[in-house]
């Protein structure tokens, strides 16, 4: 293999260029090059250190992370190039993030091009800095940006950098006047003195409530503090706790997130599938769906057409659209000039004729198959036969909504997730028909839309509302046999839960659960325990904090929620009702069984070939139902926990629910008759 790091001496400046694709990611060999390369450059007057491709050194290589680390060791890299007897300049363009902020601190000056963007992401993957970025940023930045880097992972541009004089110039040709530099005075950056931290309580604070349960956001902060001492004498420090952090359960949680969303989007079989363009969209139902879905392709670029029932709902949609909009700009999210653009791509109307010229047509009209086929009937009359059609349907059968539309190989579905402008994840949805380039080009559609796409085969709610519905149900349970609504919610946010599954429900409101649990009333398994409270929380209006009560009160323009006795004397009556002896719950034993729930069901989802792997369930959760990534999704949580845990959990859920749990085969229990209960 060929050297990643080249050096060639023009007279005498020593130009070192690092090629190690796609990223430039210190690597061994990276490592070992530059340490080389450091020697090599003796007797010149200027070494510049440059990167090839789209990037300077963009970070670590996080494969290596799993195994002992190789020498040389990046701090010694770090060192030697900060030591050289011949001052380096750094040459800088994109990401210069992790490791390689690291390089650029130790160099002698520093140039970039404009909008560089400089980072310490170590702490998103459970991690601090472990070649001196925590000890040499204070010194250069200032305690207030050094938290924002690395405890927050905050990224800044070159232009807020040379404002805080942290790097010597910005330009389009950074390369092109190094000779300037040459004899030019300077401090290296972990000689210069770190300033005292003025406030460090209120950092403290300031931290610990932005990590919401995380622990790296804190050990950054310890190990910027360690600043104080000399850097030969906190170097090392910092060194040991990177070290350590690699082996921690929250590192290796967030590790496993990351690849998993690297492999989830790109499915196996799609890999050599050709996918379409999209262009122009047609959405059919300007509700909220239909809305939020509008304003995520206008944000990227896509001509949008809403075809609405009337003219009043598609006014009423054309506004929801603008007011979208206009938040976008006010929050600066957009110049008057985009908005003003993304505006102009956009239009309502009653009538299908709009749709004719769409590349891609997306249903979110009401939940009703009915009205859905009648939908793609009048869509397929008027579009291009291979123009795909997709539904937004969140428990129907996609595969009963297209049983009657010509060309079914062009029908998928694209399940988006409210608020669907915001929110990352997108199910696409094979339908039994649906072919290879229809699913890679909802794929590639959806990535356009900078959304996180996984495909998700044909279930009672694919993938996310599947397990949902088995975590509502096991807290539920936990209600009936002795919680509270508070309860269970606290446990799960202490888990690292962004709600628990009542206040969550209370948000999103609780008629849709209820409308899909009376279509389940036919089919439901007559042994599986039903806990009717949340029946007579609907029967009583109450459907969630829009209507003023749920599971919790409301007072008028405050969204917390409040304890209600009267909900909690409900369930207090259901118990007695059905002869349930209530008992206490600990934190611990409810999220112990919530998780378990979750678990099982993603289990099963992918023994079913729902999902084509235990990754695509972990991005799913995370991406679209609030699951803190460095729990790393509920797969990686079980495989940590471990199958027997799990499979004792289950048997006590059991016992209490009996007949209400279906096992995962890999669950199932050794003692039992049949390996799998159906
Ligand atoms: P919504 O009630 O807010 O909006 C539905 C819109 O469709 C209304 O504006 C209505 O006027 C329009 N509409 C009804 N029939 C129509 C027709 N024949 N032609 C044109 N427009 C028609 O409903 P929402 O919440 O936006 O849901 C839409 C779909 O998205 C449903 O299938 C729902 O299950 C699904 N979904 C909903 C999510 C949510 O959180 N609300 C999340 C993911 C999917």
């Amino acid at each position: 293999m060929s050297s990643p790091v080249s050096v060639e001496i023009k007279g005498s400046i020593a130009w070192v260029t690092i090629e190690n694709p796609p990223v430039n990611a210190t690597s061994t060999a990276v490592r070992a090059d530059l340490l080389q390369a450091v020697e090599t450059v003796k007797g010149c007057d200027l070494a510049v250190l440059q990167c090839a491709g789209k990037t300077f050194v963009a970070g670590g290589d996080m494969s290596e992370f799993d195994a002992p680390p190789q020498p040389p060791h990046l701090p010694v890299v770090v060192d030697a190039i900060e030591a050289s007897r011949v001052p380096f300049l750094a040459v800088l363009h994109g990401s210069v993030l992790g490791g390689g902020f690291e390089i650029a601190m130790a160099c002698a000056y520093r140039v970039a091009k404009p909008g560089t963007q400089f980072g310490m992401p170590e702490v998103n993957m459970g991690l601090i800095p472990g070649a001196g970025g925590t000890q040499r940023v204070p010194r250069i930045l200032g305690w207030q940006t050094s938290i924002e880097m690395a405890c927050l992972g905050q990224l800044k541009r070159a232009e807020d950098l040379l404002e805080m004089g942290a790097i010597d110039a910005i330009s389009d040709d950074p390369a092109a006047n190094v000779q300037d530099y040459i004899g030019r005075p300077f401090t290296p950056v972990s000689k210069r003195d770190a300033p005292s931290i003025e406030d460090l309580d209120a950092f403290s604070e300031q931290v610990r409530r932005l990590a919401k349960g995380r622990a790296a956001p804190l050990h950054n902060l310890t190990a910027l503090q360690w600043t104080a001492a000399p850097y030969e004498l906190s170097q090392p420090k910092e060194r040991a706790l990177h070290l350590e952090l690699r082996q921690s359960e929250e590192s290796r949680a967030l590790r496993h997130i990351f690849f998993a969303e690297r492999t989830v989007s790109r499915p196996a079989i799609l890999r050599d599938a050709p996918a379409g363009t999209i262009r122009e969209v047609a959405i059919v139902g300007g509700g909220l769906m239909g809305c939020g879905i509008a304003a995520a392709c206008l944000n990227t670029g896509h001509q949008v057409r809403i075809i609405e029932r009337d003219t009043e709902a598609a006014q009423t949609a054309t506004e929801t659209v603008q007011s979208l909009m206009l938040g976008a700009l006010e929050r600066g999210k957009v110049s008057e000039a985009q908005f003003r653009d993304r505006l102009k791509a956009f239009q309502t109307s009653d009538g299908y004729k709009d749709a004719t010229k769409a590349d891609l047509a997306i249903e979110a009209v009401f939940e009703d198959l009915e009205t859905k086929q009648a939908v793609f009937a009048e869509l397929s009359r008027v579009m291009r036969p291979d123009a795909l059609l997709a539904t937004n349907t969140s428990y129907l059968n996609p595969n009963d909504i297209f049983a009657d539309t010509p060309h079914p190989d062009r029908c998928l579905g694209l399940h988006f997730f409210s608020p669907a402008h915001i929110m990352k994840l997108v199910e696409v949805i094979r339908t039994e028909a649906a072919s290879d380039a229809t699913l890679a080009t909802g794929f590639a559609f959806a990535k356009g839309l900078r959304k996180t796409p996984v495909l998700a085969g044909v279930c009672d709610g694919f993938i996310g509302n599947r397990i949902l519905a088995a975590y509502r149900r096991a807290a539920e349970y936990l209600l009936a046999d002795g919680a509270l609504p508070h309860q269970v919610d606290n446990a799960m946010r202490a888990f690292g839960m962004a709600m628990g599954p009542f206040e969550a429900q209370d948000q999103a409101g609780l008629q849709i659960a209820d409308a899909n649990r009376r279509r389940q009333d036919a089919t439901r398994d007559p042994h599986e325990r039903y806990i009717p409270v949340s029946d007579r929380l609907c029967a009583e209006g109450r459907f969630g904090r829009r209507s003023g009560a749920g599971w919790y009160r409301y007072k008028p323009d405050d969204k917390t929620p409040q304890r209600d006795p009267w909900v909690e004397t409900l369930i207090a009556g259901y118990s007695a009702e059905a002869g349930i002896v209530r008992s206490a719950l600990t934190p611990e034993n409810i999220q112990m069984q919530l998780m378990t729930a979750m678990a099982n069901e993603g289990a099963r989802i992918v023994e079913e070939g729902i999902a084509d792997s235990d990754a695509t369930v972990d991005v799913v959760k995370t991406a679209g139902y609030g699951f803190p990534r460095w729990r790393g999704g509920p797969m990686h949580w079980a495989e940590t926990v471990g199958a027997k845990i799990l499979r004792q959990t289950l048997d006590t859920m059991e016992q209490a629910s009996p007949g209400s749990w279906r096992r995962a085969a890999r669950y199932s229990n050794p003692n039992s008759q049949s390996k799998v209960t159906e």
